[in-house]
């Protein structure tokens, strides 16, 4: 069986990260288009560097919960036959023992110059004083992240694996943010199989041939030891 999953925030709502639209989120906080769009860069990089270092640090002091270590374990039985693609930039799965995440919207632990594109890997704070490590160019650096209006990363491989699934799951994903929104109905029009697992049903819950609602710590681990069990 070849799985296709998708997270996103709820994932690591319980590690203590902030989800973006629930009561209380990062975008109800904060405005997406001055913090996350290349424009509101371009406008405010000091200010856009703040908010994402905050967020790194805040990553940084999170610790994986047992449903980023339940993915670990599937991975382990399955191998490439699990494709785990996440719209978060945290590096939770990674911690957690996931070998092989597809970060689609970036990793705010990774920095990319605009002037030479050179991408390096780095936890530290950016600003503008901070050099390029490749072309040693100041005021350039920005996080590895996608914002509105740019493309996602690795789609071609991505489309790829999910049209290579039997089954694909979306977990902790309020499916509000295309192109991962679309992943359903691109699911279900190739005929593969689809489950939601989330706090509770999203939106676009209607779409999911079958659902698991619940905190992620407790629904993701029953569901992996569900499918475990079922493969013997
Ligand atoms: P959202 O904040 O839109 O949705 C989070 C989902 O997680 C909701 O459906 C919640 O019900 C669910 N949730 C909350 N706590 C949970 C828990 N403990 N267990 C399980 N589920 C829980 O986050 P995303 O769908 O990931 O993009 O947002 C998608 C994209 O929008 C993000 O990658 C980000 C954001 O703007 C960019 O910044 C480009």
């Amino acid at each position: 069986m070849n799985l296709f999953i998708l997270t996103g925030a709820g994932i690591s709502a319980e590690s203590g990260l902030g989800t973006f639209r629930d009561t209380g989120g990062l975008w109800a906080r904060f405005d997406p288009m001055k913090l996350a769009t290349p424009e509101g860069f371009a406008r405010d990089p000091e200010a856009v560097h703040a908010f994402y270092n905050t967020r790194r640090r805040a990553m940084a002091q999170a610790r994986p919960n047992e449903a980023h270590r339940a993915l670990a374990r599937l991975e382990a039985a399955l191998g490439d036959r699990l494709h785990l693609c996440t719209q978060n930039i945290d590096d939770l799965h990674e911690r957690a023992g996931s070998r092989r995440v597809v970060h689609m919207h970036g990793e705010l632990l990774r920095h990319r110059c605009t002037g030479c594109g050179a991408v390096e890997r780095g936890a530290d704070d950016l600003d503008l004083d901070t050099p390029c490590p490749a072309c040693g160019r100041t005021g350039t650096m920005r996080p590895d992240v996608v914002w509105f209006g740019e493309m996602p990363m690795h789609m071609e491989a991505i489309e790829d694996a999910l049209l290579a699934a039997d089954l694909f799951v979306a977990i902790g994903t309020s499916g509000s943010v295309y192109p991962a929104a679309g992943f359903v109905a691109q699911a279900r029009e190739a005929g593969i199989r689809t489950l939601e697992i989330n706090l509770e049903p999203a939106d676009n819950a209607r779409l999911f041939d079958a659902g698991r609602y619940g905190p992620a710590s407790e629904t993701v681990p029953a569901w992996v030891e569900d499918v475990l069990r079922e493969r013997g």
